[in-house]
């Protein structure tokens, strides 16, 4: 039998169609726009989303047997409010994982109802990017929309409730809306009193790779697929890439480097940090994770490229790089502000460290290298909770380049496996359908018998020191802007 797994990304949707045994047999995608309407504001139309997909998906089945097609599912952006009224339109644009319009909502949900209270309610404290609070804006806002609220749910669930009828989310993406019991698995009954809203607005909660429903007659008409076609409830991105990427079951590690920079660690038991620096969230698997997430990761390596020095040649610019250890330039990636570990929306993007001699080539290494140090400041974190990571995979656009993955195993001196299909969140998506259709019995066996490594980037005790240094370095730099960045985001 075939399955579908879906990436509903930050700037496109992939589709990919999987054999039975794992084997890609087809990839598409579709591109839709995203809306920054004011500096920090970031938004994007739930209608592109279900309409690109099913361009997407009509490409992705043209030339396949579409009666071996089973189940599709889903791996979303993460933390995105999608908000319809009675009769299930779109009321807003849906207000994304990387919009920072929240920093009010953010502080009286830490510094009034108190980190504590959030912590023992949800496992996580708030964040500009969360749920819960984009509710409270809406709430304040935007009261005549507020007000017509029927159905709250996550980007991928909007498509699943296209596609089957089935107003349904999963445990990790459900996670990070920070109305989630997460150690439980229940609706928080309290973060929904704090945000004026009921169970009925929130959708029906499922592991990912539970059946939700089947396709719609009229969607499948269009697709030419079979009524019988399941859907199956998926998961948050970052958690259907660990699917894809085999970090599934105890204390394995996943590194991704897309439009965001998340590193992901699969644990069998529940757990939080003190300080709440890392989420704590459910896993795909049935168990939990906890997760750093950076806002601006393989984007800052585009924006550098594209905006600024003007070329699409990634990898040219990138073969120019010989001295790796030994940059002075230092770049702080917070060009959308920082979730992990910082919790700051007025961060901002910093070269630091220029000389005369600094050349194009110095800056673009920064760029790269200044990614690598923030997504060990959340590493460091993981560390300092007692969590041993000796290798990690890796996935998103950003692994392609030979390079990243050199400084990542350098910079945190771990061994970086590199999976066969770097496709992560679509193909752990593939991966649930097939877990939910009966093809392997659990998460767990289905990353047993599909996913395989093919190489491994070790680090060098030279090296890694050499970056230790630099590292050591580079966290002075954040702290000392902090009151800057502030300044510049008040005035
Ligand atoms: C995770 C997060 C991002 C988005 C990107 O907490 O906000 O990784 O899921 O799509």
């Amino acid at each position: 039998m075939y399955y579908i797994g879906i990436d509903l990304g930050t700037s496109s949707v992939k589709m990919l169609l999987m054999d039975g045994a794992g084997k890609i047999l087809k990839i598409t995608s579709r591109e839709y726009d995203l809306e920054f309407p004011h500096p920090g504001w970031s938004q994007q139309n739930p209608y592109d989303w279900f309409n690109q997909s099913m361009d997407g998906l009509k490409e992705l089945i043209a030339d396949c047997d579409k009666s071996q097609v089973a189940g599709i599912s889903f791996g979303g952006q993460m933390h995105g409010l999608v908000v319809l009224d009675s009769e299930d339109n779109v009321i807003r644009p849906a207000i994304l994982w990387n919009d920072n319009r929240t920093v009010k909502e953010v502080d009286y949900l830490n510094n009034v109802v108190g980190k504590d209270k959030l912590s023992q309610y949800t496992a996580n404290i708030a964040f500009a990017g969360f749920t819960a609070p984009k509710i409270l804006w809406m709430r304040e806002n935007e009261p005549d929309n507020f007000n017509r609220i029927a159905k709250i749910m996550l980007p991928k669930d909007y498509l699943a409730y296209r596609l089957s009828g089935s107003f349904c989310t999963d445990y990790s993406d459900a996670s990070g809306m920070l109305l989630l019991d997460v150690k439980n698995r229940k609706w928080s009954k309290e973060m929904m009193d704090i945000c004026g809203i009921s169970e009925a607005q929130l959708p029906k909660l499922y592991e990912s790779y539970e059946v939700v429903g089947t396709l719609l007659p009229e969607i499948a008409a269009e697709l030419g697929l079979s009524c019988d076609v399941k859907i199956i409830a998926g998961a948050g991105d970052n958690a259907a890439a660990a699917v894809g990427t085999g970090t599934v079951g105890d204390g394995k590690c996943n590194i991704s480097l897309g439009t965001s920079g998340t590193i992901f660690i699969s644990s069998k038991n529940f757990g939080v940090d003190d300080n709440n620096a890392l989420h704590s969230f459910d896993h795909a698997d049935g168990a939990y994770h906890l997760m750093g997430c950076m806002l601006s990761a393989a984007s800052c390596n585009k924006w550098w490229m594209e905006e600024i020095i003007g070329t699409t040649d990634f990898a040219g610019e990138q073969a120019a790089i010989d001295k790796l250890g030994e940059n002075h330039v230092f770049f702080l990636p917070y060009l959308m502000g920082e979730r992990s570990p910082h919790n700051d929306p007025n961060a901002r993007g910093a070269f630091v460290g220029m000389t005369m001699d600094s050349s194009r080539t110095d800056m673009t290494q920064a760029v790269l290298e200044g990614v690598v140090f923030a997504l060990r400041d959340s590493f460091e974190v993981a560390k300092s909770l007692g969590i041993e990571i000796s290798r990690t995979k890796i996935c998103g656009g950003g692994a392609k380049s030979p390079l990243w993955k050199t400084m990542l195993a350098n910079i945190l001196n771990v061994s970086v496996d590199v999976v066969e299909t770097e496709e992560g969140p679509s193909m752990g998506g593939a991966m649930l359908a097939a877990v939910g259709c009966g093809e392997y019995a659990s998460v767990e066996e289905a990353a047993d018998a599909i996913v395989r490594v093919v190489d491994t980037v070790e680090p060098t005790p030279e090296l890694a020191a050499k970056y230790d240094k630099r590292y050591q370095e580079f966290k002075q730099i954040y702290p000392a802007l902090k009151n800057v960045f502030e300044n510049i985001c008040n005035n």
